[in-house]
């Protein structure tokens, strides 16, 4: 579908404030779903008080704010997800302008393939040693909260990237747990974009709080990186030589770069993996073929490096399960000027939200079943058919994410080693509902008890 040229160039159209308020309330994901198909794509505001956002929806738009005219729209952070964001991971990797290029510079060479490949067998190990508690619960019958789990293999998988033996996994665990009050908290500040960022609101005492504890357990391993930053290429020892302009990075920057990575890691990371499961009972057909996959690749384990590229299915199913759950639902950018997006002005000054959730769910780009679940879509034929940018789970342009290999291989890591070896039936298997947080979280644990395949009891 080709971008709408200009309603009579000039005034964008208005969702007035009393249908769009309410409906964000109730459901704040379709409801911008809702809006992009009423508006077909077309650039609109979002009545939502005196911010009034505008949403933008259509790929060619999109590609324009975060690519084309990126320099225009920044992550201002006078919307509510940058400002406590930035509260957290001050300035960084996830800022704008120099401190961000620097960063960026510091940081982009550690996860090019080029490194990431050759840790893959170390993630596998890592990850199959921690499937431990796994086996434990399938032999007792106990009821598992897999997102739970999920966070655990995630950090093991990562731990070697980011900390080489640095940090122990018990902070690590620490940490994950501090960051899930922190995404969670700051939902009433999503919620309520209007309200100004200094008036208090429930969830910032618990915000604040930890983010003292992510400080408490960083800081001193920190510290002590640079005072030995030794010859390792794990994130923490990299920023710890790292230069600008000459001068080593101080504390601060070094903090912030840390906290902003380790905050984008893993809550992103597990919180997709914590969907396949509902989606995978509820879809008997796409589960049949997934587990018949790994076991012709993978059989009874352990998975290796050279599996994955043999995991064509695999890899499919999660490209779907990041178009339903992106798990960076939205992406908010202020406008620094003024400008025009598909005929619609653009005030200077205002706040611009792009929503991945919003676009991959959109009939306009997927057609009528655009929100049911249909791993078919990703085979290259049907890529090559479709807007390149109706599909941007990891962002695009500058700020294009830095993960998505790595999040590509320790998914496809996790997805095989649990499928080779447990079968999964969930308390409630039907999808959750998602609850408003800063990525996209279901809105209830999914629970579930595990059954050892036969074949992988042997391991
Ligand atoms: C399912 C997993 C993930 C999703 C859905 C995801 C999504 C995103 C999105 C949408 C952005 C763009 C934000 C913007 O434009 O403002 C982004 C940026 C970023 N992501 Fe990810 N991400 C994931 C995993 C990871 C992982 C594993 C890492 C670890 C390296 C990572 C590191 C980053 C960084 C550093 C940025 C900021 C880049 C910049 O501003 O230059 N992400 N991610």
């Amino acid at each position: 579908m080709q971008a709408p040229e200009a309603q009579a160039a000039g005034k964008p159209r208005t969702v007035p404030v009393w249908r769009a308020l309410p409906r964000a309330l109730r459901d704040a994901h379709q409801s911008l779903v809702d809006v992009g198909n009423e508006a077909g794509g077309e650039v609109v505001r979002l009545g939502l008080g005196v911010s009034s956002p505008y949403l933008v929806t259509h790929p060619d738009h999109v590609q324009q704010v975060l690519q084309e005219r990126a320099a225009n729209y920044l992550r201002g952070d006078d919307t509510a997800l940058w400002r406590s964001v930035r509260q957290l991971v001050g300035d960084g990797i996830l800022s704008e302008g120099d401190t961000w290029r620097n960063s960026r510079r510091t940081l982009a060479p550690l996860f090019r393939p080029a490194r990431i490949n050759p840790l893959v067998d170390t993630m596998a190990e890592a990850i199959d040693g921690a499937t431990g508690r796994l086996d434990k619960a399938a032999e007792a019958g106990t009821v598992v909260d897999i997102g739970a789990e999920l966070s655990r293999l995630v950090c093991a998988a990562i731990m070697r990237v980011f900390f080489a033996n640095r940090l122990g996994v018990d902070d690590a665990l620490r940490i994950m747990a501090a960051q899930e009050s922190i995404v969670t908290a700051m939902a009433p500040r999503l919620l309520a974009p209007v309200v100004p960022w200094w008036v208090p609101m429930p969830g910032d005492r618990r915000f604040h709080r930890a983010v003292q504890t992510i400080d408490d357990i960083l800081l001193p391993v920190l510290r002590k990186a640079l005072d030995e930053p030794g010859s390792g290429d794990d994130v923490l020892s990299t920023l710890a030589r790292a230069r600008n302009d000459g001068q080593p990075l101080t504390e601060r920057q070094m903090r912030d770069d840390l906290v902003s990575m380790v905050a984008v890691t893993t809550e992103t990371s597990y919180v997709a993996l914590t969907w396949l499961w509902p989606v995978l009972a509820t879809h008997e057909d796409v589960a049949h073929r997934l587990y018949a996959e790994i076991e012709d690749v993978v059989g009874a384990g352990p998975v290796r490096a050279d599996h994955l590229p043999q995991l064509t299915y695999t890899r499919m199913v999660l490209d779907e399960l990041l178009r339903l759950f992106p798990a960076g639902w939205i992406v908010p950018r202020r406008a620094v000027g003024a400008d025009v997006l598909g005929g619609v002005r653009i005030d200077k000054g205002s706040t611009v939200i792009l929503s991945p959730y919003a676009t991959h769910r959109m009939e306009a780009f997927w057609g009528s079943d655009a929100e049911s679940f249909d791993p078919e879509r990703f085979t290259p034929e049907r890529v090559a058919a479709r807007h390149r940018y109706a599909y941007y789970p990891f962002g695009l342009g500058i700020h294009r994410c830095l993960g998505e290999g790595l999040f590509q291989l320790e998914a496809q890591l996790i997805v095989a080693t649990l499928v080779s070896k447990y079968r999964f039936t969930l308390t409630e298997p039907t999808v959750p509902g998602i609850r408003v947080a800063a990525s996209l979280r279901p809105r209830r644990r999914v629970e579930l008890t595990l059954t050892r395949r036969e074949s992988a009891v042997a391991r």
